[in-house]
């Protein structure tokens, strides 16, 4: 990894409100597979249509609950990367908010608040038909298991109506959320520096929320390998994997 431009670090250095808009490639270095990288990514080998839709759920919910259950659990083997240590330390210098798309826990397990979860979360749960919160500690299975390939499991029924439960993941095609897109706009339009760590900038709306900084003058800062869609929104594209670069990046 290149050194980072010094001006960049003095910014880092002297942000007193930081917002950080993170995607799958944060949670890459700890074993999470991201979505649309070649060969690695997660949709390699189930496509987004199979098991991540409304449709899909009503076509075959202990398919779709399966999957759901089986990235849960390997989640319980997987450890927050230096990456997620060094965004929970800077809080301890600066008012980080997180704004994430991923529905894992690992900013939550280095220590960091999330602000928003704008697709929702693995371990929360709901039910398909009356809407009921289902507590994730009566989810069978939800323990650290050896994660093998998913067994077709049948949803937990909901102990209000009947219906089964399902993952609060934001599936494509539902809204986000209630208020997480406008938490995650208004801290990026209060933020002294953004950080955009780990996203290929292709899904909306979370994609927009860079561009509401660079639309104020805002810096914005791109932690990733590769050029993505947001990049020429960018004034700085740090091309390094966020759990190498955001340790030396951050105070
Ligand atoms: N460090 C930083 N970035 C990385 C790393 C890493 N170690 N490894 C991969 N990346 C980058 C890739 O270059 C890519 O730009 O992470 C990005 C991952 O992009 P996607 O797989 O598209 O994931 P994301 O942007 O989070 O997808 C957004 O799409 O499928 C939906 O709901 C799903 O939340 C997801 C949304």
């Amino acid at each position: 990894m290149d050194d980072l431009d010094p001006e960049l670090l003095a910014l880092a250095r002297s942000a007193r409100t930081v917002t950080v808009l993170t995607g799958a490639g944060m949670s890459a270095e700890s074993g999470v597979p991201t979505f649309r990288d070649a060969g690695t990514g997660l949709w390699a080998r189930w496509s987004p249509e199979e098991l991540a839709t409304p449709e899909a759920w009503e076509a075959d919910p202990e398919l779709v609950w399966s999957w759901y259950l089986w990235r849960a659990r390997q989640l319980r083997r997987l450890r927050p990367n230096a990456g997620h240590r060094a965004l929970a330390r800077w809080a301890g210098r600066a008012r980080v908010q997180v704004v994430t798309q991923n529905v894992d826990d690992l900013h939550e397990r280095a220590g960091s608040e999330v602000l928003a979860h704008l697709h929702g979360s693995l371990f929360a749960f709901r039910c398909s038909a009356c809407g009921a919160p289902f507590p994730g500690a009566l989810v069978p299975g939800l323990s650290p298991v050896d994660p093998e390939e998913p067994t077709r499991e049948r949803p937990p029924m909901c102990p209000v109506c009947g219906g089964a439960v399902r993952p609060s993941v934001v599936w494509f095609g539902e809204l986000l959320p209630e208020g997480a897109l406008e938490r995650g706009a208004d801290a990026v339009a209060e933020a002294d520096l953004v950080l955009v760590v780990g996203t290929s900038g292709l899904v909306q709306p979370a994609a927009s929320l860079p561009l509401i900084a660079a639309g104020r003058g805002i810096p914005v800062v791109e932690v990733n390998p590769e050029d993505t869609a947001l990049t020429p929104h960018a004034d700085w594209a740090v091309r390094a994997r966020s759990a190498e670069a955001l340790p030396r990046l951050l105070p």
